[in-house]
């Protein structure tokens, strides 16, 4: 592990995984988009195929930081599997993609990347997520949608 920034309700660590995993703080989830390769030759609309139910659908993002940068409103369905105002894990985190949804959801998050380039601009996305949004009003929402939970579970 070679730094850690802490951003609000984020932790972002700079370093492999694979050695940072045993000091990480406890999540309610690990929700992540590893390393892989297609070779290049590979583009999917699996999304159009009616067979394919339960497949999230969103347009890639205009503008990219990173070369597999996923959309934010993908990984903004993706982290609702989290408690309401629970913590995300994303190991992999690449431009914070996971992060800037989960702290826009009122969630917590914590993220690891090994590459220092995009360890900056993750930092960087993540404050800026920070000022783009009314946190207090985020976090207020979380707390109302973790009450409606408890309530409904109980
Ligand atoms: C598929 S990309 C994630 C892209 C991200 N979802 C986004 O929207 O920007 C996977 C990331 O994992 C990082 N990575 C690969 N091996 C790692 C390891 N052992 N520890 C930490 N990060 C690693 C890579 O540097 C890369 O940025």
């Amino acid at each position: 592990m070679t730094r850690i920034e802490r951003i609000g309700p984020a932790t972002l660590i700079l370093g492999d995984v694979l050695t940072a995993l045993d000091g990480l703080p406890p999540v309610d989830a690990v929700i992540t988009d590893p390393p892989y390769s297609s070779g290049g030759t590979h583009t999917a609309q699996r999304a159009d195929d009616p067979r394919r139910r339960g497949v999230f659908a969103h347009p890639a993002p205009r503008r990219r930081v990173h070369v597999t940068q996923k959309p934010e409103g993908l990984m903004a369905d993706l982290v609702e599997i989290c408690a309401p105002g629970g913590v995300v894990l994303d190991p992999f985190m690449g431009s914070g993609t996971t992060g800037a949804a989960a702290l826009r959801s009122g969630r917590g998050f914590v993220g690891v990347e090994k590459s220092a380039e995009f360890f900056e601009i993750a930092c960087a996305r993540l404050r800026e997520t920070l000022t783009d949004m009314d946190w207090e009003r985020a976090v207020a929402v979380a707390d109302a949608r973790a009450r409606r939970h408890d309530r409904d579970a109980g």
